[in-house]
């Protein structure tokens, strides 16, 4: 045998035994001591509704909680889906409840809506992140933490009677792992009783074919295995909110009143309000508390330790040192950081290498179109150079021909100012001037 399995074996600890009381000693009180410590503390709920803009998600909560929460409506130009919390500090008997009421506001109003789960799962995993921050604090307090995670999400699917939309689908699919889904049809009584039963089958069977995981009512407790396995079979639940009041018979009852009748939202025949809130409120919101805690969170802690280096020890392993896994990340961070800045290195020194080429190559451009616009400069300088012989050459001529005018023209003058000398001087000679003009004159 090995040492190891010798030393477990030493190390097991031994079956306690059975023993009988002699008489009352009183620790058969302690569940009564649990109740009457939890009720001191209070209880919170947390509720998470989605659904589209008007779908009836506040009706409904005020319908649940027979009360009137302040809420806005949301309007359907919204450019995201938004996360609105509101708690409420509710009291029934001596319970107190701690009830926040988170609504997706613009849910299915945007074009795209490829992305509208993800702030609802951003939402969700932040309040894991809030709640394991705490447990990891050296001084916790998870006595009177506010917790804010989401117990249940109450998903309203329309009522169109035909199937999901892809939307459902999506969003149900990235909510599955990370909260307890209760799906309910909305504004039942805008849909036939014929209609309505197929629609929810037509539901569940595309629920189960895309591997959605919704919420199961738990069959474990005795006491509740019966009326939990039935209301299973009735999901999702057709709801109908109102909290107007109308009178049936001689009561004021809950419903909505039409002018071809009255839907009745405690009913059982009209609608499944009552199974919703018996389901949610009066029978397994303890189930839903503790489900959020030990499978939902705990798989969100499990995933955030191991990243961050955290593992179990097995029983043949050494234990697990924090020390050594801290040493450990934290060289893993230092190569990591370290490759990160080599490579950001590499990638500043290819980027000015990649700009001096590209400079370069500009200033290459640059010198080409320069010797170009040159070379037509100097081609341009030289017709104009032309030209300008050209025209000096023909100035040239026009001067020597106006020369050559002037001349002739200062011969004409003076051949002209020559002739009336003449003249005058054969008029002298001829005695008269009618007989100069007479005889001058041809
Ligand atoms: P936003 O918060 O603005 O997204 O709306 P909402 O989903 O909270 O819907 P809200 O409860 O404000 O209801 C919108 C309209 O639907 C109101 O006129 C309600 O009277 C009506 N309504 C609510 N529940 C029901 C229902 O079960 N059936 C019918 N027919 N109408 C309902
Ligand atoms: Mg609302």
């Amino acid at each position: 045998m090995a040492a190891t399995d010798l030393e477990r074996i030493s190390n097991a600890e031994p079956e306690p035994r059975s023993l009988s009381l002699g008489g009352h000693v009183g620790f058969d009180s302690l569940p009564d001591q649990l109740v009457s410590k939890s009720v001191t503390q209070g209880f919170s709920f947390n509720i998470l509704c989605v659904g589209e803009t008007g779908i009836g998600k506040s009706t409904l909560m005020n319908t649940l909680f027979n009360t009137t929460f302040e809420t806005e409506e949301a309007s359907h130009h919204e450019d995201c889906v938004r996360l609105r919390p509101q708690t409420y500090d509710l009291q029934e008997s001596n319970v107190h409840l701690k009830l926040t009421i988170v609504d997706a506001v613009g849910f299915g109003d945007q074009i795209n809506k490829d992305d509208s789960y993800r702030p609802i799962v951003d939402y969700i995993d932040a309040q894991f992140e809030n709640y394991l921050q705490e447990e990891l604090k050296i001084r916790r307090s998870l006595f009177d933490y506010h917790d804010t995670r989401i117990h249940v999400c109450l998903y309203f699917i329309t009522p169109t009677g035909h199937s999901l939309k892809s939307l459902d689908l999506v969003t149900m699919k990235k909510l599955d792992s990370k909260v307890n889904i209760i799906p309910i049809i909305a504004k039942a009584d805008t849909i036939s009783k014929s209609e309505l039963h197929k629609f929810k089958i037509k539901i569940m069977g595309e629920l189960v074919s895309n591997g959605v995981q919704i919420y199961q009512f738990p069959t474990d407790d005795e006491a509740v295995a019966e009326i939990n396995a039935v209301m299973n079979a009735h999901l999702p639940f057709a709801v109908v909110g109102s909290t107007e009041e109308v009178k049936v018979g001689n009561k004021l009852v809950r419903a909505r009143q039409y002018p071809w009748g009255v839907v009745q939202v405690e009913n059982e025949n009209h609608c499944d309000f009552v199974k919703l809130r018996e389901m949610l409120i009066r029978v397994n919101m303890e189930d839903l508390r503790e489900q959020t805690h030990s499978r939902h969170y705990e798989l969100y802690r499990r995933c955030k330790l191991e990243e961050m280096g955290f593992q179990d020890s097995d029983g043949d392993s050494q234990p697990f040192s924090l020390q050594e896994t801290y040493e450990a990340k934290r060289k893993e961070f230092l190569s990591e950081l370290q490759r990160k800045e080599e490579e950001m290195r590499q990638m500043f020194v290819n980027k000015v290498k990649e700009t001096e080429l590209e400079l370069k190559e500009k200033e290459r451009e640059l010198h080409e179109k320069f010797e170009h616009l040159k070379r037509i400069h100097q081609e341009e300088k030289r017709k104009v150079e032309e030209k300008r012989r050209e025209l000096e050459e023909e100035t040239n001529a026009f001067n020597c021909r106006k020369a050559a005018m002037e001349a002739l023209q200062s011969q004409a003058l003076h051949a002209t100012s020559q002739q009336p000398l003449r003249k005058d001087k054969d008029k002298k000679k001829a005695g008269g001037w009618s007989s100069i003009y007479s005889v001058t004159i041809p």
